[in-house]
């Protein structure tokens, strides 16, 4: 299998002030919208915890597992796949360690497509915009998708702001972000995703601007009316 671009960051995944910082910031404003959006679209069942048992739940491109955990605790029946393998390898470790239940997998969605698994609610942050076809990685995602299904997508808008806000500011001034992590060529417009999925008959369900405030030495992430940049959006069949 081909190496991801990511392994490099495993020894430091977890530390919340290294390299991952911005991740480990955004988790919980994240987790609240998936939440929400989780209970809005099965609420005839009783509670997020209840939805969260019973749902079939995919973490893709989950990295060390900073999503996967926070859903674990929450009870979520959950598996988590990523392309790089030593961060697998220290995801799985964690959860060991903490007695989760977490079904770590080596591996992109087209291996779960391949072996016909499919999913109530596949959630994907961070992740898209750096695949190579953002298109057939939707197609996949859809193929792996139960009826009345969810899935929530975060990632990174392409245009002028998001290049000074993602690239020149967060990783050449202030290397917030090691350099080269992203590719500003590979960032989405979010209705390249929505159009694209309409013609699937999925519908945009709901879509939010992520804004970083200085806090600390580090940041918190407010919801935006605008998605110039960071955005999280959800999308349903
Ligand atoms: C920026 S990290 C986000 C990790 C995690 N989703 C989070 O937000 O905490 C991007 C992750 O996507 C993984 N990745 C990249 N391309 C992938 C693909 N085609 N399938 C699955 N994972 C992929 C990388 O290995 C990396 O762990």
């Amino acid at each position: 299998m081909q190496q991801s671009n990511f392994d490099s960051f495993s020894n430091e995944w977890w530390d919340d002030e290294g390299p991952i910082k911005l991740l480990h910031s955004m988790n919980k404003t994240r987790l609240l919208f998936i939440q929400e959006r989780v209970l809005n679209r099965y609420d005839s069942l009783s509670s997020l915890e209840a939805i969260l048992k019973k749902k079939k739940i995919l973490d893709l491109g989950c990295g060390g597992g900073i999503l996967s955990e926070s859903l674990a605790k929450k009870g979520a029946n959950i598996t988590a796949c990523d392309t790089s393998s030593s961060l697998i390898k220290i995801a799985k470790k964690r959860a060991a360690s903490q007695k989760l239940n977490i079904n770590y997998k080596v591996g992109g969605i087209e291996l779960l497509k391949k072996k016909s698994i499919k999913y109530d609610i596949i959630i994907s942050l961070e992740v898209i915009e750096h695949v190579n076809n953002y298109k057939d990685f939707l197609l996949n995602i859809n193929s792996c998708l139960n009826k009345n299904g969810l899935i929530i997508l975060s990632t990174i808008n392409r245009n002028t702001i998001s290049y000074l806000t993602t690239i020149l500011i967060a990783e050449r001034i202030l290397k917030l972000v090691p350099n080269g992590t992203h590719n500003w060529n590979k960032y989405i417009k979010p209705n390249e995703i929505t159009e694209f999925y309409e013609k699937y008959n999925l519908r945009l369900d709901k879509k939010v601007g992520l804004f970083p405030i200085p806090f600390g030495r580090n940041f918190k992430w407010i919801r935006t009316s605008s998605v110039s940049s960071n955005y999280i959006l959800s999308m349903v069949n």
